[in-house]
């Protein structure tokens, strides 16, 4: 699949799913701006994906939990490249600890990132998203479906982003834009400051299995669309 032209804004992408799949993007030419809330993290992945890919990269720092420099980030990807094809809500935190632990600083911020992120990001980018008659994509989580003791926040958020998606889908399909909702199982990245464990471990998925799914469901053509993925890791489906 060649993206040749495609511009992707992908939030979150200095590290795990999202840094992934903005390396398959430029693999494959496109374009992609991504952000984290750190300036020399983004430098840093910048100039990686420079050196990697045969598509153009650019960031800036961004906290997708305040709507202004959401509005920013959207404004000066679009002074760059003039357009977005493509917008990928993936930034988020995450948190694993009983619910007495939880306090409402974890719980403000979770939500604030987590949902109210991806919510400007999706608002900032709508007229762009409408003018290319583009994609939203949203990573959520099998943890949007099912929660797990410790998930309070986290899967709230996540059901949350499945609400959102469900409402989102026909609206937008409605204004020429497509959405595609992805909901990884557990996923070998540091996410919630988890270990990285041996590729080999197949309890966990690869950044890649997730980046691989979303630009299938981008090569699908229209009618065809695959709008909610789930992906597992095959030693969990098999349970
Ligand atoms: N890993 C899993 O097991 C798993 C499973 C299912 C779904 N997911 C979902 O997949 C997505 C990506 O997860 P991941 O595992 O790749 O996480 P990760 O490795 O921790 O990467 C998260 C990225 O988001 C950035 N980020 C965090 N908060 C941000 C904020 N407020 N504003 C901007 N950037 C922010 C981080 O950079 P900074 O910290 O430097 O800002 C980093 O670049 C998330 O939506 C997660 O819920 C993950």
């Amino acid at each position: 699949m060649a993206l040749q032209g495609k511009v992707f804004l992908i939030t979150g992408a200095t590290r795990g799913i999202g840094f992934t799949l903005a390396e398959e993007v430029v693999r494959l030419r496109g374009t992609v701006c991504i952000c984290c809330r750190h300036q020399d993290h983004v430098d840093q992945a910048v100039e990686h994906l420079q050196a990697i890919g045969a598509g153009p990269a650019w960031g800036m720092a961004c906290d997708t939990s305040h709507p202004e420099q959401v509005e920013c980030l959207i404004r000066q990807a679009i002074s760059h490249f003039g357009r977005l094809d493509v917008v990928v809500n993936n930034a988020a935190i995450g948190f694993n600890a009983p619910f007495a632990e939880t306090t409402p600083d974890i719980w403000d911020q979770m939500i604030a990132t987590n949902l109210s992120g991806y919510y400007y990001t999706a608002w900032y980018a709508l007229e762009h998203l409408r003018h290319s008659r583009g994609t939203l994509v949203n990573i959520g989580s099998l943890s949007g479906k099912s929660a797990s003791m410790g998930e309070s926040a986290y899967a709230a958020s996540k059901f949350a982003i499945t609400g959102l998606s469900e409402a989102l889908l026909e609206d937008l399909a409605r204004q020429g834009i497509r959405l595609v909702h992805v909901m990884p199982g557990t996923v070998n990245t540091t996410f919630g400051g988890n270990a990285i464990q041996p590729r080999e471990d197949q309890s966990r998925l690869q950044p890649e299995h997730v980046a691989r799914a979303v630009l299938s469901a981008l090569a699908e053509p229209h009618p065809a669309l695959e709008t909610r993925i789930e992906i597992q890791p095959l030693a969990r489906a098999g349970r």
